[in-house]
């Protein structure tokens, strides 16, 4: 994880990739720029947030992370959340959307990440009420302009909860 200790907002992705693995930094490749151009669209500085992912190894060739890759790094997770005790989660992808939604005990909304992302979603965390908003992860709109204006405005949304 890396970010303000501060932060009002908690980026969670999924796992690290070649460049994150190589330079200890979540969301430092192709996708962590897509993210910080996502976040100057709304004028927020990448140094204000907090950004981490739900497994913190590199799975081999990319692979999904297994479920007991998920459980195993949870306890990590839950300490990253309960330290930082953001305001707002942004989950971005679907494995992220699952694992958090599951752990706020969000389970019965968890559906297909095109229905689900953009939702703001309440819920209770151990240190009060928390925003949950699933989104598209970065990685995907890369390659997929129509992705990348659903996240754009996505973005819009979580700029209206800053004000
Ligand atoms: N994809 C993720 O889910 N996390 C990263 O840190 C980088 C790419």
């Amino acid at each position: 994880g890396e970010g303000s200790h501060d932060a009002r907002v908690m980026f969670i992705g999924e796992a690290p990739g070649r460049t994150e693995a190589a330079t200890g930094r979540p969301f430092a490749g192709a996708a962590g720029k897509l993210l910080d151009e996502l976040l100057a669209s709304i004028g927020v500085p990448r140094a204000s947030v907090y950004i981490t992912n739900v497994v913190k190894d590199r799975p081999p060739q990319n692979r999904d992370p297994l479920p007991e890759e998920i459980s195993l790094y949870a306890p990590f997770l839950d300490r990253q959340i309960a330290i930082i005790q953001p305001k707002i989660i942004v989950l971005l992808g679907r494995h992220s959307m699952a694992a958090i939604l599951e752990k706020f005990g969000l389970d019965a909304m968890i559906g297909p990440i095109s229905r689900l992302h953009g939702t703001v979603l309440d819920a209770e965390a151990p240190d009060g009420k928390i925003t949950i908003i699933p989104m598209y992860h970065p990685a995907a709109a890369l390659y997929n302009p129509e992705l990348k204006q659903e996240l754009l405005k996505d973005f819009q949304t979580l700029k209206k909860l800053l004000l």
